[in-house]
């Protein structure tokens, strides 16, 4: 696949993250990206991470890429896409990255029908793992998909859903990582209760989520299946999962997805 021209409108941590990863895994030079910000400092420190060109004006950016990624706050995006309101050529995509806004929305305050994509990234596409997910709007072509995932892939996974299920995946992946913080956290401290050094227990537990959450995404296999394997008869893990089962854990964590994806549908009817 040709490389992309990819210009950002927000040259803040996600932006920074993207364009970083596009570079790392070769899917394109710094010379092909640009961003656009009015903070000094946001575009100071684009520039520095990627050594790529940075403007404050947002419409300098429409006329150096095929692929225009909104990466500003919710808040921000009214004045945003005012100003880019009909000024979107038939062959650019737009991505948006911009929390909890619709491809509706989106294309509307664009002012007609256009190759859009609209994506829900997690925290952790800071450090190149986010689990992303991503819907097209009914103008994007399958090669638009691809351009999506490439995109998204260079800080992590992406997967490709219905626009419906976006709540479900702010409940999972959007919130997860807060979830997923405080298992840690409370791994850590059963490990300080029974002797080990803070940072010694904090670190066993954060490698151990990664182990373990690698060792699923490699195999393939169901979580059951691997659990079963490291639970000998009468041993220590099937002790500690008792406990857990008695606790509640697994009934609270798919509530939490769930609360979490209830709010997710209230704020984007609000
Ligand atoms: N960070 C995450 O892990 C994460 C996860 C999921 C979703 N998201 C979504 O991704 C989007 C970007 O998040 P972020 O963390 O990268 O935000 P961010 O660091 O605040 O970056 C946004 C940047 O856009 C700039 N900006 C403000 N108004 C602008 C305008 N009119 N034109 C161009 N740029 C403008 C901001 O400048 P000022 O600072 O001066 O306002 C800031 O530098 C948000 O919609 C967020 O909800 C982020």
């Amino acid at each position: 696949m040709e490389m992309q021209r990819v210009g950002f409108i927000g040259a803040g941590q996600m932006a920074t993250a993207l364009a970083k990863g596009l570079i790392q895994v070769g899917a394109a030079e710094p010379a092909t990206l640009v961003a656009a910000d009015p903070s000094d400092e946001a575009r100071q420190q684009f520039a520095q991470a990627t050594g790529t060109a940075t403007t404050a004006e947002n419409l300098d950016v429409l006329g150096r890429c095929d692929v225009l990624v909104l990466a500003i706050k919710p808040q921000q995006l009214a004045g945003v896409l005012a100003q880019l309101c009909g000024r979107i050529p038939p062959e650019m995509l737009v991505v948006s990255i911009v929390a909890g806004v619709r491809l509706a929305t989106l294309t509307e305050g664009l002012g007609w029908e256009i190759r859009i994509a609209r994506v829900m990234p997690n925290t952790p596409c800071l450090v190149g793992q986010g689990a992303s997910a991503f819907c097209l709007g009914t103008e994007a072509t399958p090669e638009d998909a691809q351009r999506v995932r490439r995109l998204l892939e260079s800080a992590g996974l992406a997967v490709e859903v219905d626009e419906a299920l976006l709540d479900a995946v702010t409940g999972l992946s959007g919130s997860g990582p807060a979830f997923v913080y405080l298992m840690i956290e409370a791994l850590s401290d059963g490990g300080v209760r029974m002797g080990l050094p803070r940072s010694v227990a904090t670190t066993l537990a954060a490698q151990t989520v990664r182990g373990a959450a690698e060792m699923v995404l490699t195999t393939g296999e169901h979580p059951s299946v691997l659990r079963d394997r490291v639970t000998s008869p009468g041993g220590t893990t099937i002790a500690g999962l008792k406990t857990l089962e008695a606790g509640g854990v697994r009934a609270a964590l798919m509530a939490a997805v769930e609360a979490a994806t209830v709010r997710s549908i209230e704020l984007g009817n609000g």
